[in-house]
């Protein structure tokens, strides 16, 4: 069996809130860490890097005391550094950006490993995963985007999985060479119907939006919706 198709028994789940009701974010982050999830999914989007407009340091700070799970803050946001400090302090615990709206990639994961987070770079489906190369030893996670970034509810994009087969590969040669540790996220149009193909191509985190929060009246709310991607993650066990 080659490194790349090792399949990977650890499967974290991270609800992206950006699908939550905003009006009732407290009960909403409590709910889906009572329901089994490993961290809170936190889009932030500027209207400039994307199109859309989310949420901030100001909001990530409101949540913090609802949960005691990893907030994972993805930044879709371009410049990033100014915001790195603004994010740690407001109780972050992994960032993410995205390698070209940052002039200086090295530079900015050194800030977010100095502001005390793990850092993590972003790839969108047209973003070579070359960008990886030269920053390995720093990185604590790599976000595959399976859709274009800027809002939930998008279809997966196929070709992602090839992507991801390929980053499994960098990423288990790395660690099998002594390096430390790099969770490998996919985020966009994660469903029960091809969560099993993603971790079986080499995920161990995924991000669920419109999946978790789209669906709160279905059999067992969010804990009945987390279960079933699990099985279906690792169907047969
Ligand atoms: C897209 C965001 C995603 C999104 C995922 O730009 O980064 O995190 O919320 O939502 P779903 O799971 O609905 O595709
Ligand atoms: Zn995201």
């Amino acid at each position: 069996m080659t490194l790349a198709s090792v399949s990977h028994p650890i499967l974290r789940l991270a609800p992206s809130i950006l699908s939550a009701d905003f009006a009732r974010l407290g009960e909403e982050v409590r709910a889906i860490q009572s329901a089994g999830a490993d961290l809170v999914h936190f889009d932030v989007m500027d209207n400039h890097y994307v199109p859309n407009l989310t949420i901030g340091p100001l909001v990530c700070e409101a949540i913090r005391p609802h949960v005691t799970i990893p907030i994972d803050v993805h930044l879709m946001v371009e410049p990033v550094d100014a915001l790195v400090p603004l994010f740690a302090k407001a109780g972050a615990n992994i960032i993410t950006f995205h390698p070209e709206a940052s002039r200086h990639v090295d530079r900015t994961l050194q800030l977010i490993k100095e502001h005390g987070c793990k850092a993590g770079l972003v790839l969108n489906p047209a973003t070579s995963v070359e960008w990886l190369d030269h920053v390995m030893d720093k990185l604590d996670m790599v976000l595959l985007m399976s859709v274009n970034p800027g809002y939930g509810g998008q279809k997966f994009i196929p070709s992602t999985l090839a992507k991801l087969r390929s980053v499994r590969a960098k990423i288990d040669a790395h660690t099998a060479a002594g390096g430390q540790p790099i969770w490998l996220e996919v985020d966009g149009g994660v469903k029960t119907d091809n969560i099993g193909v993603i971790v079986q191509a080499g995920a161990d985190t995924c991000v669920a939006g419109s999946a978790v929060f789209g669906a709160p009246d279905a059999d067992g709310g969010y804990h009945g919706v987390m279960n079933a991607l699990r099985r279906a993650a690792h169907p047969g066990e």
